[in-house]
């Protein structure tokens, strides 16, 4: 069991919070988690982060820019997209304007994310597909904008995501991620240890029942690469310009790379 941050991506195929599992055992313990999750994700959601994915999220979209009018086909990918909260923003940010599709491997994700499009009426703007991050079903160079937001982590081939993401937009189009990363702020850093190791499991447990998910999701945050470390993965497979900002104090870091 290791407790320290992962620097190569090998290293996070073969982790599974602070297990080490075989090579292709990552991904059916990932997708047992999100599938017990599902129904409670978004609640959960705003309990873990205190509300403060949302803000996050918003940034995102906000640095994204995503065309108001004008540009009849520009479309965005949100990959790990889960419940559809990215993509959703992406789409009203363009007052409908602009497409989305979420890709996610977890159909209990899906299915919770397609009802909530149906309950926004946005189903003629968003679409969802049930697929690997790793092996995307979509021809070279289609997309304007890639995202994924708190869902690499969970991909056991990272650098494997990484390309197929450089691979599906077009030239000229970026790439955003939203991961937590290294909170490099004192007494900040403590009192995020304690609120994650020690609270969320539990609250996790008071919720849905059950712990052991969240337990997973705390682990898999504190063996993430930290933002150089990322940063350098996403050159690695092509992107250019990569830049990313810190947000409270490195909880969650937004990274950004284009493919020139
Ligand atoms: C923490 S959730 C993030 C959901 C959403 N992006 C959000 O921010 O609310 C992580 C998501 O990654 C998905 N995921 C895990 N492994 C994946 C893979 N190999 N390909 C695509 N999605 C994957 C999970 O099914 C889950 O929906």
């Amino acid at each position: 069991m290791s407790e320290t941050r992962t620097t190569a991506p090998e290293e996070m195929t073969t982790s599974y919070g602070f297990q080490q599992v075989g090579d292709g055992e990552k991904q059916p313990l990932v997708n047992e988690v999100f599938h017990r999750v599902a129904k409670r994700y978004d609640m959960m959601n705003d309990i873990m982060s205190v509300g403060m994915h949302r803000v996050w999220k918003d940034a995102l979209v906000s640095t994204l820019s995503p065309p108001k009018s004008g540009a009849a086909n520009w479309i965005s990918l949100d990959v790990a997209g889960g419940t559809g909260d990215v993509a959703f923003r992406i789409v009203e940010a363009s007052d409908l304007h602009v497409h989305a599709t979420v890709l996610d491997i977890n159909s209990s994700m899906l299915g919770v994310g397609r009802e909530r499009a149906r309950k926004k009426k946005l189903l003629d703007n968003v679409s969802f597909v049930e697929a690997n991050a790793e092996e995307l079903p979509f021809a070279n160079n289609g997309f304007d904008a890639y995202t994924i937001v708190f869902g690499i982590r969970n991909v056991p081939k990272i650098d494997k995501a990484l390309s197929e993401a450089f691979r599906v937009l077009k030239p000229g189009g970026r790439f955003l991620c939203i991961e937590f990363s290294d909170v490099d702020m004192p007494i900040l850093d403590k009192f995020y240890e304690q609120w994650s190791f020690k609270a969320i499991p539990p609250i996790g447990k008071i919720i849905t029942g059950d712990s052991e998910p969240y337990q997973y999701l705390v682990e898999s945050i504190r063996k993430f690469p930290n933002q150089e470390s990322f940063a350098t993965m996403i050159r690695s497979a092509g992107f250019e310009r990569v830049t990313f900002r810190n947000y409270a104090g490195g909880i969650a870091t937004l990274h950004s790379g284009w493919k020139i």
